[in-house]
């Protein structure tokens, strides 16, 4: 007789009863137990990010199980196969707070409560470690947030740029040059209260990824701005990006896109920046997509965003 009764026996990591969809039934409670994400993950966490057209490179997720920490699901396909199914990072920044990121679930194991299972793994971990929990949430995750109890703050929203020449840069603008290694003390001084904690450690390393694309901006001999990129798996990003005003926000932008203009770009522009956001068309990009900034545990994001231009990107704050 077939085996379809949905309590006969515990469920396990690639229960052959995930290959049909049952949402009501295959809840969060009784989804298989979350395990420890590994550097040797990474090929399979890449199919994941790849199958919801996310841009991450093996860099990215490399860096994020080294700054955090990560659990998955497996899961046996429709094909007999068992394969990492769903995943979920949480990046601690300072003492008070860390980034839930990667909440990604394989198209085939979807509304099984996978997701919500991996997110109450990690909100238990944070709230072990004292942490409130921040994250940038997709309308598809959006939905998920909500029901754990996240509340939305602001928003902003991801734009594509196509390979192709810059319009001309206006006669005079702000004076920039290329980040040096002695700007890093300056720049953890505009990043930190805006950003809401110290994250040294990560721009550090996405500098490494772009360095052409990674410059500051001088006034009056201190840091008015700073700008980094990185590679993608389909598209180089531009972010974070710091300024004190809509000027410099625009002339770093330029530096940063200069270094990558011969390749599709993403930038992820905080709603409130209304002059770039009226800017970016004419540079050739075009909206994609909205992100919601979102806490769990505390009243409001941390930080100050008035001087972010760019997020780093929704999976890192
Ligand atoms: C968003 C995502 C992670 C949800 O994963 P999931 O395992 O299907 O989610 P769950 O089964 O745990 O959903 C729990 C509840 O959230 C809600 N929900 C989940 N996905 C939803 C969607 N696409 N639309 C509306 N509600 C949704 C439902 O209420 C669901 O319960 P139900 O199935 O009983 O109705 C998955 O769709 C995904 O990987 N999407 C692409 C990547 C992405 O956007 N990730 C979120 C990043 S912020």
């Amino acid at each position: 007789m077939a085996s379809t009764e949905p309590d006969e026996e515990p469920r396990l990591p690639g229960d052959a009863r995930l290959r049909r969809p049952e949402p009501s039934v295959l809840r969060a409670e009784a989804a298989p137990p979350a395990r420890p994400l590994r550097a040797e993950d990474v090929p399979a966490a890449l199919q994941l990010s790849a199958a919801a057209q996310w841009n991450q490179h093996a860099d990215d997720w490399l860096c994020m199980l080294r700054l955090g920490q990560g659990w998955g699901i497996d899961a046996v396909g429709d094909d007999g196969r068992q394969r990492l199914a769903a995943s979920v990072i949480v990046l601690p920044y300072g003492r008070d707070f860390a980034w839930v990121s990667m909440v990604l679930v394989l198209p085939e194991f979807r509304r099984r409560g996978l997701a919500q299972a991996l997110l109450r793994h990690a909100l238990a971990h944070l709230q072990g470690q004292g942490r409130f929990a921040v994250l940038d949430a997709t309308p598809a995750g959006h939905a998920v947030y909500v029901q754990e109890g996240f509340v939305d703050t602001w928003s902003f929203a991801r734009h594509r740029r196509e390979a192709g020449p810059l319009p001309a840069a206006p006669p005079a603008g702000p004076s920039l040059r290329p980040l040096r290694e002695d700007d890093w003390p300056a720049i953890e001084a505009l990043d930190a209260p805006a950003f809401g904690a110290s994250r040294l450690s990560l721009l550090r390393s996405l500098a490494q990824r772009l360095p052409q694309a990674a410059w500051v901006a001088e006034q009056g001999g201190r840091a008015a701005g700073y700008v980094l990129g990185r590679n993608g798996r389909e598209a180089a990003q531009i972010g974070p990006l710091l300024a004190t005003n809509a000027a410099t926000a625009q002339a770093l932008l330029r530096a940063a896109l200069a270094a990558v203009a011969d390749q599709p770009v993403y930038v992820d522009l905080l709603d409130h920046q209304q002059a770039l956001r009226a800017a970016l068309p004419s540079w050739g990009f075009a909206f994609q997509r909205p992100f919601t900034r979102m806490v769990h545990g505390a009243a409001a994001a941390p930080g100050d965003p008035t001087r972010i231009v760019l997020a780093a990107g929704p999976e890192l704050g």
